[in-house]
C-alpha cells in the first residue's frame, strides 16, 4: 500500500494565523518514517498553492470569510485526491485548518459512496447562517452532507456524503444552533461523555459500523484540538476535556483492524496543527504518529 501526502497549508478558514505551517511541521515530524514503520510506501506531492491572507482581498461575506478563495484551493485538492485514489493510493491531506476537509472529502466521494469519521472536539457543522464566527473552518461536516447554503461551493447542490454514515467522535463544544442542527440531522455525535462512559473501543466500534453501513469505505478526518490540549497544545481553538494519547492511539487502532480485515480506509486528512502555538512541535509529532496508528502501526 501507498500513502500519498498532499500539503495543504490552507489558514483562510481560521481566525488564528499559523496552520499554514502545519504541513512542513507534521513533515519534520517525519511522518514519512512513521508511515515506512507501519509497513506503508510514503510518497509527498508537495504543497498545493494556496493565496495568502495578505495578498486576498478584504472577506466579500462577514458569514463566511475567504469562501470563494478557499473554494478555489478545496477544488483543486479534491482533483488530486480524486487522482490519488484512482492511482490506487491512499491521500493523506496535510492541513491547515480544517476547511481542507471539503476538498479532501468531495474528492474521495467522487467515485465512491463513502462514510466519514470526524474526529473532533467540535461539531464543525456552522452554516454561513449559523456561524457565530464566520470562520469556515467551522463549517466543512455542514458543506459536504448537503446542509445549508453555501454559494461558493456548487458541489454542495449535491451532497458528498450521506449524513447517516457521517459520525463525529470527541465533540466537547457545539454553537447553539448547531447544537440544534445536528440533533435535526442524522449525523451521529459521539461526545466525550459517551467515552468517558463506554471507553473509546467501544465508541469507536459503533462509530465504525455506523460510517459503514451500506457503503465500501469511509473518510477520516483527524483535527488535532480532538486531543486534550495537554497532549495537543499546537492548536488554534483547543477545549479542554479531549482524549488523552493512549485513547487517541486506541481509536485509530481499532479503525485499523477494520481496515485490516475489509480495506475500508480511502483518504484521510489530518488538520489544525498549528506550529506557533505548539510546544516543540509536540502536536505536529502526535499527528504524524498517529497517522502511523490509522496505516496498521502497533506497538507490539
Ligand atoms: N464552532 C466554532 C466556529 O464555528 C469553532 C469551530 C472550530 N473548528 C475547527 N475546525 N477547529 O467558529
Ligand atoms: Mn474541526
Ligand atoms: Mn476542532
Ligand atoms: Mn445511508
Amino acid at each position: 500500500r501507498t500513502v500519498r501526502l498532499l500539503g495543504a497549508p490552507l489558514d483562510l478558514g481560521a481566525d488564528r494565523r499559523g496552520v499554514d505551517i502545519g504541513p512542513r511541521a507534521i513533515r519534520y515530524a517525519d511522518i514519512a518514517t512513521e508511515l515506512e514503520t507501519a509497513g506503508v510506501r510514503c510518497t509527498d506531492f508537495g504543497d498545493l498553492r494556496v493565496p495568502r491572507l495578505e495578498q486576498c482581498d478584504a472577506p466579500a461575506t462577514a458569514d463566511a470569510k475567504y469562501i470563494d478563495e478557499i473554494a478555489g484551493v478545496t477544488a483543486e485538492l479534491a482533483d488530486e485526491v480524486a487522482d490519488t485514489i484512482a492511482d490506487g493510493d491512499v491521500p493523506i491531506a496535510l492541513g491547515g485548518d480544517h476547511a481542507t476537509a471539503m476538498g479532501t472529502i468531495s474528492g474521495a466521494a467522487r467515485a465512491a459512496d463513502i462514510g466519514v469519521l470526524w474526529f473532533d472536539a467540535h461539531g464543525d457543522y456552522n452554516t454561513p447562517d449559523t456561524s457565530p464566527s464566520g470562520n469556515v473552518h467551522g463549517m466543512p461536516l455542514a458543506a459536504v452532507t448537503g446542509h445549508g447554503e453555501f454559494d461558493a461551493l456548487d458541489w454542495t447542490a449535491t451532497p458528498t456524503v450521506d449524513p447517516s454514515n457521517t459520525v463525529i467522535i470527541g465533540a466537547r463544544r457545539l454553537d447553539d444552533a448547531e447544537r440544534l442542527a445536528l440533533e435535526d440531522s442524522e449525523v451521529t455525535v459521539f461526545t466525550m461523555h459517551d467515552i468517558d462512559e463506554r471507553g473509546i473501543t467501544a465508541v469507536v466500534a459503533d462509530a465504525l459500523d455506523i460510517a459503514t453501513d451500506g457503503v465500501d469505505e469511509i473518510h477520516v478526518s483527524l483535527d488535532l484540538d480532538w486531543l486534550d490540549p495537554t497532549v495537543a497544545p499546537g492548536v488554534g481553538t483547543p477545549v479542554r476535556g479531549g482524549v488523552d494519547y493512549r485513547e487517541a492511539h486506541a481509536a485509530l487502532e481499532c479503525v485499523a483492524n477494520r481496515d485490516r480485515d475489509a480495506g475500508l480506509l480511502r483518504s484521510v486528512d489530518i488538520v489544525e496543527v498549528n506550529p506557533i502555538l505548539d510546544r516543540d512541535n509536540r502536536t505536529a509529532e502526535v499527528a504524524a504518529e498517529l497517522a502511523a496508528s490509522l496505516l496498521g502501526n502497533r506497538i507490539a
